[in-house]
């Protein structure tokens, strides 16, 4: 898949009628706001009233983008592993979902039988804590890897929880990695030399970035193959979405020929309401089928989640995030 031109928006709000004239067209549904069973009688809530009109609507073969919902294939079992194929998880707008994607895309990627190395690029250290590691606590991550050539990544890679996930942890540290890396011949493609060794070794590489567009991010871009960009479903979140694109384009011209959007996903999305599905309408009006028929709906499990320290797939396995994860990962799988 080509990257398509950023034919975004040039204001959001400019066209904010005329998306919500196009809305009467766009059929929203979505089974997976569902919590647990519904009632054995009609629906009295506003919230009840929604979910059936979504049921109603994924019946009718519907998905929450508009588009028809696509069956797709389980994945057939590898005989082998590796050569991973390496996703940078992107966006420079902060609180979109990154590090919540990463860590279920890459626990259902696993339930799949694909071996996951997920890369924690982000000196907060989100993706190593919901992981239920304390990134303060460890003595070499991510940093000592790219900053010190003495120190080699299986020193610093560490088994989850999680069957078939590894973890490259990171720490506060890498904030200073930023500013130290400037100064190195071939800086931009720090992290891809950093992972060659293990390439072989894992299916997918998942790269949770910072919400920056620096060098760090630069140097995901440059060791990827594919970036998914998560975008949350609020207006606001479409204003840096061209300047992302545009990056990612400099990114492919110069440093990275093989980048590829691999796919935009929906993150919180509220099928309940109205400004939810005008963002969406305008996100698949502006990127087409780049956006992935999986949407991820808001929903208080994903912080429940950072607190018990693991993946929806195994803290809530059959709740509705668990199988939109999962939908994603055969969505990622084929594509
Ligand atoms: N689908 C969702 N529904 C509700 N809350 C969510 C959802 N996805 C993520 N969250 C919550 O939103 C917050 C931000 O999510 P997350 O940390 O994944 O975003 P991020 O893009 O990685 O943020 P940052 O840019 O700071 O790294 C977290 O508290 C997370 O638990
Ligand atoms: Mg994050």
């Amino acid at each position: 898949m080509s990257i398509p031109p950023p034919n975004q928006p040039e204001h959001p709000a400019a066209s904010a009628g005329s998306a919500a004239a196009n809305l009467e067209h766009v059929r929203i549904a979505t089974p997976e706001n569902h919590e647990g069973d519904e009632p054995d009688r009609a629906p009295r809530t506003r919230a009840e009233r929604a979910r059936a009109r979504a049921k109603e609507r994924a019946e009718s073969g519907i998905g929450p983008t508009g588009r028809p919902l696509r069956e797709i294939p389980e994945p057939p079992p590898l005989e082998r592993h590796g050569p991973a194929k390496v996703l940078a998880m992107c966006n420079q707008k902060g609180g979109v979902g990154k590090t919540t994607s990463t860590i279920n895309l890459g626990a259902a990627l696993a339930e799949c039988g694909r071996r996951v190395l997920l890369v924690d690029f982000d000196p907060q250290g989100a993706l190593s804590v919901g992981l239920g590691i304390q990134p303060h606590e460890l003595d070499q991550t991510v940093y000592n890897v790219i900053m010190e050539r003495s120190v080699q990544i299986g020193d610093v890679l560490r088994k989850t929880r999680v069957d078939g996930v590894d973890l490259l942890p990171s720490n506060i540290d890498l904030s200073a990695a930023e500013v130290q890396l400037v100064a190195e011949v071939g800086r931009e493609h720090t992290l891809l030399r950093v992972l060659r060794p293990v390439m072989n070794d894992y299916d997918y590489v998942l790269v949770d970035c910072q919400p920056s567009l620096g060098l760090l991010t630069v140097n995901a871009l440059t060791a990827a193959d594919g970036v998914i960009i998560p975008l949350e479903c609020e207006f606001f979140s479409l204003r840096g979405v061209a300047l992302l694109i545009d990056t990612i384009e400099k990114v492919q011209e110069r440093l990275n020929p093989k980048l590829d959007i691999t796919g935009i996903l929906a993150t919180m999305y509220d099928p309940r309401t109205l400004h939810s599905k005008e963002v969406m309408a305008r996100v698949v009006e502006a990127f087409g089928d780049t956006v992935f028929d999986t949407v991820i709906n808001r929903t208080v499990r994903f912080p429940e989640t950072t607190v018990a320290g693991e993946p929806i797939t195994t803290w809530a396995p059959k709740s509705a995030g668990a199988t939109a994860y999962r939908a994603l990962a055969r969505e990622v799988i084929a594509r």
